[in-house]
This record gives C-alpha cells, sequence and structure tokens, in this order.
C-alpha cells in the first residue's frame, strides 16, 4: 500500500523517521535504517568541534513494577518501561567525519529523505557563521533538509540548545541566518521546557522556518537510589540535568502539540515523544502533525527499530484500510482532525445547567480585576 506523504514539500515514503539520537549516529546505522524501512532519519547532531562525553553510561533507562509503586534503572525482570533519561552531546564526530558520510548515504538511498540535524553557539556573528557552514556543507552533500537543534538540554553555554530554544530572539536569529543560505526546507527542533511554546515557536517562523520538530527530551534528573543514597546515574557522585524521552513523555509532548498546532495551523509539525506504536503516532497525526519522529524505542530494538518501524508501517495500512469509507488515502486525509477537540476547560459540559465561566465570576476565585489589582 502506498503510504507516502509530502511535508515541507519533501515526498517521504512514509511518514515515520528516525529522530536525532544514537540510532542515527553512524553511516552504518543510517544505512540500515533505510533498508529497514524508515522514511527518512536525521542524523545525531552534526557540530563544527568535537565534543567529550561523560564517563560511563551517556543513556539509562527507568522501568515501573506492576506490582508495586518502585520506579528504578536497575535491570529486573518484568518491569515496563517508563522513560529513557539521557545527557549525551551532540554528535562527537566532528563535520569533516560526516560530510563524505552524508554524500554516501544519499548516493545509496536517493529516495529516502536525509535530514541533517546541526548545532552551533549563537553568542556572536562568528558562531552564526558557523550554523551557515554546517548548513552548506550538508546541503552540499545533498541532504533533503537541516533541522536546528535548538533544544538539547544539556549545554553548559548560555548560548547553545535548550538555551537557545529558551530565547524567542536567538530562536529567530539562528533560524534566520541559516534560512540566508538554505535552499533546502529548515526545520526549528524546539524544547518542551519553556513555558509557552508558542513564544519561541513565532520566533522560529518569524525566521522563516519551513516546520518545527517538537519535542526534544525534557529536562530531568534521574532518581536517588534510597540504599545508596546516590542518583541511579552519576559520575564520582556527581550528576546534571538530562533528558527525560520514552513513554512517560507522551502526554506531556502531545500537550505541547497542541499548543502549537492550535497557534499555527497552517504550519507544518514534526511530532516527537514516547512514541513506539502506529496508536501513538496517530495522536501526533491527529493533532495536526504531518510526520513524526522515534528514538527510545528504536534505541531499544536492534538500536534501529527494524520492528518499530514494521509495526508503524503495518499500523498505518490498517488505518487506512480500515477508514477507506471515507476515502482517506494518506496520512494528509486526518492530520489536524482532532486539533480543535482541545479547548479551555469552561467549554467543557457540566452536569447541571448553571453554566462554569472559567473562574472569572462568583465561583470562589477572585474576580478577574482583582487579580490584576
Ligand atoms: C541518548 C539520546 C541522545 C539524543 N541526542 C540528540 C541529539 O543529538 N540531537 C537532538 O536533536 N535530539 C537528541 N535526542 C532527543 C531525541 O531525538 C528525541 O527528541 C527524544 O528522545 C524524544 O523522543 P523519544 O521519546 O522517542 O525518545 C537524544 C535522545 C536520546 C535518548
Amino acid at each position: 500500500m502506498d503510504l507516502s506523504t509530502t511535508f515541507t514539500g519533501l515526498r517521504f515514503q512514509n511518514p515515520f523517521l528516525l529522530s536525532s539520537a544514537p540510532p542515527t549516529e553512524s553511516e552504518s546505522n543510517i544505512l540500515r535504517a533505510f533498508e529497514a524501512g524508515w522514511g527518512g532519519v536525521v542524523t545525531k547532531t552534526i557540530g563544527l568541534h568535537p565534543v567529550v562525553n561523560v564517563v560511563g553510561p551517556k543513556t539509562k533507562f527507568l522501568r515501573a513494577d506492576a506490582d508495586s509503586a518502585r520506579l528504578s534503572m536497575k535491570k529486573r525482570p518484568s518491569a515496563a518501561l517508563h522513560s529513557s533519561w539521557n545527557w549525551e552531546l551532540i554528535s562527537d564526530k566532528t563535520l569533516d567525519w560526516w560530510v563524505p558520510r552524508l554524500g554516501r548515504i544519499k548516493q545509496a538511498f536517493p529516495n529516502h529523505i536525509l535530514v541533517a540535524s546541526i548545532m552551533a553557539g549563537s553568542g556572536n556573528d562568528t558562531e552564526l557563521r558557523h550554523w551557515q557552514e554546517l548548513a552548506l556543507a550538508c546541503q552540499n552533500e545533498k541532504c533533503d533538509a537541516l533541522e536546528l537543534n535548538l533544544s538539547c538540554p544539556h549545554m553548559d553555554r548560555p548560548d547553545m540548545g535548550s538555551n537557545v530554544g529558551k530565547d524567542k530572539e536567538l530562536v529567530s536569529i539562528v533560524t534566520k541566518v541559516v534560512k540566508d543560505v538554505a535552499k533546502i526546507p529548515v526545520w526549528a527542533k524546539l524544547t518542551p521546557s519553556t513555558t509557552d511554546i508558542v513564544v519561541e515557536a513565532r520566533g522560529a517562523f518569524l525566521g522563516g522556518a519551513d516546520a518545527i520538530s517538537s519535542s526534544n527530551t525534557f529536562t530531568s534528573l534521574p532518581l536517588i537510589d534510597p540504599q545508596t543514597l546516590e542518583f541511579e546515574v552519576q559520575v564520582d557522585g556527581l550528576v546534571s540535568t538530562g533528558g527525560l524521552g520514552g513513554p512517560a513523555i507522551l502526554p506531556l509532548s502531545l500537550a505541547k502539540t497542541s499548543q502549537l498546532t492550535q497557534a499555527f495551523p497552517d504550519k507544518s509539525f514534526s511530532g516527537i515523544g514516547g512514541i513506539s506504536t502506529f496508536e501513538h503516532a496517530l495522536n501526533y497525526f491527529l493533532l495536526g502533525c504531518g510526520t513524526v519522529q522515534i528514538c527510545t524505542a528504536a534505541m531499544l530494538d536492534h538500536a534501529i527499530g527494524p520492528n518499530v518501524i514494521r509495526d508503524l508501517n503495518q499500523g498505518l495500512a490498517r488505518f487506512l484500510e480500515a477508514q477507506a469509507d471515507k476515502g482517506w488515502k494518506t496520512v494528509d486525509d486526518f492530520v489536524g482532525l482532532r486539533r480543535d477537540r482541545v479547548v479551555a476547560q469552561s467549554k467543557i459540559r457540566r452536569p447541571t445547567e448553571k453554566d462554569y465561566r472559567g473562574g472569572y465570576e462568583t465561583e470562589g476565585y477572585a474576580a478577574a480585576e482583582e487579580l490584576t489589582r
């Protein structure tokens, strides 16, 4: 069955991508991913300078017991996945390492979509030119699109990663700088760790972004072991904040998605966070995303998710078949169908006739005028 879709002007064989993360950190992984059937991949984020990761594990998985409230990263039988936690930096390979490989991947799979994720500093003009250098190098190797990493949650520098994504002006500037040289679509990957993601999305669209990808991981800490009193992930007793992904963030990321797609109903969105089945992905499509991206589920499935992509494709095919009477042929036919079902609480029906007015009038809350005094 034809599962293809067009997103930001690019034709995808299916709307499922591996997101920027370990599954896309090498040429061999990306080639395996395309062979397995992923419609697209976003490379592990590429920078100009080498990074050095922490000693020991960069990612761990938090699991929940079925018969108790225990949550722990300790390996044990029959516990269910709750989330991934990571403090991995961007690719430890430099742009020079990536460039020939991007070209080779594109040659081997010209009909699959290769998105280059890039990141640089943004504190001065020289650093902004680094964004352009990265963009041009990837574009020259025939990458199909660029994704700007404005969302890595564990950068020290105030002008990198999610620290850029928290600043609407910087989001706009970085996007504009890249758009000035890009001939291919530019997606901005935003951080969920802000008060109102619509503000930063507006900055990205003002800068010319063709799409928003959301979410990156949520800023978080590993839990403390009650026996040792040490964090479950630590080096010499120390930890930094890192990023939470996997099942736990699916509902959180959906709330961000709903905010975004309602604010910008005519724009393009790539949904990320907690997806491992078509039923999960369906939430993002119905709220208004044209593609979705997957990381944690793929990491746990032979590193690149061969079973995950098979199930996603089969799930979409089954869904389209089941909905044939509606005449739906592609995801586009149902993207955004439930976007407007998310409303203010006062719009939800009450059991009695008496109206609820969102706490504005005589319901025990202070009246709006009193609050502003
Ligand atoms: C170990 C690890 C490394 C990651 N590295 C990157 C990265 O380099 N660039 C990026 O944009 N996102 C990165 N991410 C975030 C993922 O692409 C994705 O946005 C996030 O994990 C949520 O999706 P999930 O719930 O399917 O895991 C990383 C995630 C993990 C777990």
